[in-house]
């Protein structure tokens, strides 16, 4: 395999010392780029560009031609395992994702299958391999994969909600069967994020974005209890290395303590958090992925780097931060805001490392 060129998005992982603060930033690869736009029109739509390995391949490539990025993702979405057992993904424009059947009654859960990566989404395990080929070590290559919680409400809901009624509904009245179902999700998200691993990802990501839309109990044990279950499943070394493991829970900044005592390396934190604060509850347990509020592109250049310098500031000395948004970036950002923000991390970050 060929030598990593740029590693210090995984030496921050595992808090090992850095030149500066790298930087990636969540759906890097989406339609505030022009040339993302062209390449969506190409395949046709969105899920002509996840089906195709070339065409994912050039999509994940795009935001690094463009930016010094430390770290590239797959260009894939997390509803692919549901797609996979059989519940018809579709986007209609501007709706957001879509499912034709949706899992809502006990025979609904029991008729699941776990997954088979290899043969249930192959197109994924080929871009991940084509992507890791194509990069030829310039930055290391993030897989992912949405938490049970997340996709459950997807499944269950089919497609994006406002309240979660039909999923809390599950929770509350048949907590048995949501728990299978989140049984089963977990063992297709460990062997689909090892696959992945095992086609060249070097970090995995869980996404939990829902995971804030639950109590304060029921997010243990119908959140983090699964990604546990997962983190607990997933390879962790390859080709000499460590892979690590990064958990996002968007809007879980009350359960730090909790999600670092899953084992992960690392944890994605929203903009609602102080990252300084959130480094002394983990010490150093974890490393911190983000977490500037996503809108601040939207403000002037110059406000950016403002911002940039805070949560530096804020972080403070050392290793163990990876700079980021605290969810994806937006369509409507100018391009030229997204370049000052990365701009601004490795230049600012460099008084913070030794
Ligand atoms: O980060 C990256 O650049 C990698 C690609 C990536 C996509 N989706 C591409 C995408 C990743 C990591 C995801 C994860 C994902 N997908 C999540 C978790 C992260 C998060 O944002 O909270 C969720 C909840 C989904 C489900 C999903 N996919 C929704 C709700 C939507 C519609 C909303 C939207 O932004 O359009 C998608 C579609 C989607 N996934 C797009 C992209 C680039 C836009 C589709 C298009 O091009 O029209």
């Amino acid at each position: 395999m060929t030598e990593l060129k740029n590693d210090r998005f995984l030496r921050a992982l595992m808090r090992e010392p850095v030149d500066v603060t790298p930087v990636w930033m969540m759906r890097q690869a989406g339609r505030y780029l022009p040339e993302y736009r062209a390449s969506r029109e190409r395949a046709g739509n969105f899920m002509g560009l996840c089906g195709n390995p070339e065409a994912a391949c050039e999509v994940t490539l795009q935001p690094l031609e463009r930016y010094p990025l430390d770290a590239a993702i797959l260009f894939s979405d997390i509803l692919t395992i549901p797609d996979a057992m059989g519940l018809g993904l579709y986007f209609e424009t501007g709706e957001g994702p879509k499912f034709k059947k949706t899992v809502r009654t006990e025979a609904d859960v029991n008729s699941l299958k776990v997954i088979d990566p290899k043969s249930d989404l192959p197109y994924v395990i080929d871009a991940v391999s084509l992507i890791r080929r194509e990069l030829n070590g310039r930055v290391p290559l993030i897989g992912f994969s949405g938490s049970p919680w997340t996709l459950a409400t997807y499944m269950i809901e089919g497609g994006s909600s406002r309240d979660f009624r039909r999923a809390k509904q599950m929770l509350y009245n048949s907590p048995e069967v949501m728990h299978r179902l989140l049984d089963t999700l977990a063992q297709s998200v460990t062997v689909y994020l090892n696959a992945q691993i095992e086609a060249g990802a070097q970090a995995v990501q869980i996404f939990d974005t829902w995971g804030g839309a639950l109590s304060h109990q029921a997010y243990d044990e119908f959140s983090l209890k699964y990604m546990r279950q997962i983190v607990s499943g997933l390879i962790r070394e390859r080709e000499g290395r460590k892979v690590p493991v990064i958990l996002f829970t968007k809007g879980g900044g009350q359960w730090l303590e909790a999600m670092a005592a899953t084992g992960a390396d690392a944890l994605g934190l929203d903009w609602t958090t102080d990252i300084g604060a959130a480094r002394k509850r983990v010490g150093d347990s974890v490393a911190l992925q983000g977490n500037m509020d996503p809108t601040i592109l939207y403000a002037s250049p110059e406000r950016i780097r403002e911002e940039v310098g805070r949560i530096l500031s804020s972080y403070g000395s050392g290793s163990g931060h990876i700079f980021n948004l605290g969810h994806g970036i937006t369509p409507e950002v100018d391009p030229e805001h997204a370049g000052a923000f990365i701009r601004a991390v490795h230049d600012l970050s460099t008084a913070y490392h030794t």
